[in-house]
């Protein structure tokens, strides 16, 4: 699609021209999965997939906001005095969140906007499509009304509505991702001291394959949290006999050596999955960093087995796709990407191999689930900014 389509269509809904287009990625995470709450390490990277924002300033203080992928919601309406969450209004939350709390923040927005969205991020796909309009809608707010807002801000605050405006007490790795991406590159970030560092995914013979198992993230959120309140209540326990300020903190052996205080069974599997995904993914940085990239593909498994049996959160879809990647030839990994309870996994596959792959696994998964996958070659892009008219999204 070019760009002047949105144009045109913006033209269409709100009877007036646009000329600003701003884009914000999804993401998908290498590795570093459910640690990001517990004060662990993550290792994910943008990707091209989005959301798109076509905006104009008015002159007075409404807000309308239309989505292409929600036509049937029609366009939403409120006023910059009235920027209370609204059940009724549905995925503008997101933009609302945003906006409310960047004028907490003391940004000048004074006046409404007229915006269209379009995203192509699968929908329910559990590649952040949440955190995908946030940002975009900071870098819109950011150029629209020229405001100078440090990055790193603009994504506390993406994380800031999804925690309290909208509910779900997520880390801040998907916002991070999506704010700080960069083409080719993963990120390794310590969501402890926000410390991160750009990590060249220069696989050369390998691509990253995402596959969709369409099943939708419902309960997500319930489930989510649900996670977060175990390891809480882990760390508690550990703080009685360790001086640690997160689950993050500890190695494998320290976690050994006092993980009898856990005594609850599912709790002391969940704080294991942190720690040890935690340790994993400093590993398969260093893995990549010195082209061993099989090892990298190991410890990728190893997260998946251990999301399966310790942290359980991945569901029979989801593991049939990444089981059935594991027996193919040229697979150098696979593990399920983001919160679990369905949504995407990702591969690391031979380029030569890229074609059966997809042919069996697609084949494996609608035998055991009865419906088929989607699969996309993952291309790491940029995080969120304004784009050139011209672009082709
Ligand atoms: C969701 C959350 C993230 C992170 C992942 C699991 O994507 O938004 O903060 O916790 O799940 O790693």
């Amino acid at each position: 699609m070019h760009v002047q389509q949105l144009f045109n269509s913006f033209k269409e809904i709100f009877n007036c021209g646009a000329d600003r287009v701003f884009f914000a990625p999804g993401r998908i995470n290498l590795i570093g999965e459910h640690t990001d709450y517990n004060g662990g390490h993550v290792f994910p990277c943008a990707i091209t997939f989005g959301t798109y924002a076509v905006a104009k300033r008015r002159e007075d203080r409404l807000v309308r906001l239309y989505s292409l992928n929600f036509k049937q919601t029609g366009v939403m309406e409120f006023d910059l005095d009235g920027l209370d969450y609204d059940p009724g209004h549905d995925w503008a939350n997101y933009p609302k969140g945003m906006i409310r709390y960047l004028k907490e923040a003391g940004h000048s927005i004074e006046s409404g906007m007229d915006v269209q969205f379009y995203g192509n991020i699968p929908n329910g796909a559990g590649l952040s499509s949440s955190a995908s309009i946030e940002l975009v809608t900071g870098v819109m707010l950011q150029g629209l009304f020229n405001l100078s807002i440090d990055r790193i801000d603009l994504v506390k605050t993406g994380q800031k509505v999804e925690n309290e405006f909208i509910g779900v007490n997520s880390g801040i790795m998907d916002q991070f991702a999506i704010g700080m991406g960069k083409r080719g590159a993963g990120i390794l970030l310590d969501t402890n001291s926000l410390r991160y560092e750009y990590a060249p995914l220069d696989l050369e013979h390998h691509s990253i394959i995402i596959m969709n198992s369409n099943k939708r993230r419902e309960l997500a959120g319930s489930k989510y949290n649900e996670r977060r309140t175990e390891c809480e209540s882990a760390l508690q326990s550990l703080q009685s006999v360790t001086d640690i300020g997160s689950l993050g903190e500890l190695t494998e052996e320290e976690f050994e050596l006092h993980k009898d205080v856990i005594t609850d069974p599912i709790k002391q599997k969940r704080a294991k999955h942190a720690v040890y995904e935690n340790r994993r993914t400093l590993q398969a940085l260093r893995y990549l960093q010195n082209d061993q990239l099989q090892k990298f593909g190991d410890l990728m498994n190893q997260s998946h087995i251990s999301l399966r049996d310790d942290y359980e959160v991945t569901g029979k879809e989801l593991d049939a796709l990444v089981e059935a990647a594991w027996n193919q030839p040229g697979v150098v990994g696979a593990r399920m990407t983001g919160a679990g309870f369905g949504g995407c996994a990702i591969a690391i596959v031979e380029r030569e191999q890229v074609e059966g792959f997809i042919e069996n696994v697609s084949r494996k998964y609608e035998e055991a689930v009865g419906y088929e996958a989607t699969f996309y070659v993952a291309d790491i892009g940029n995080g969120a900014t304004e784009l050139d008219k011209e672009v082709i999204v």
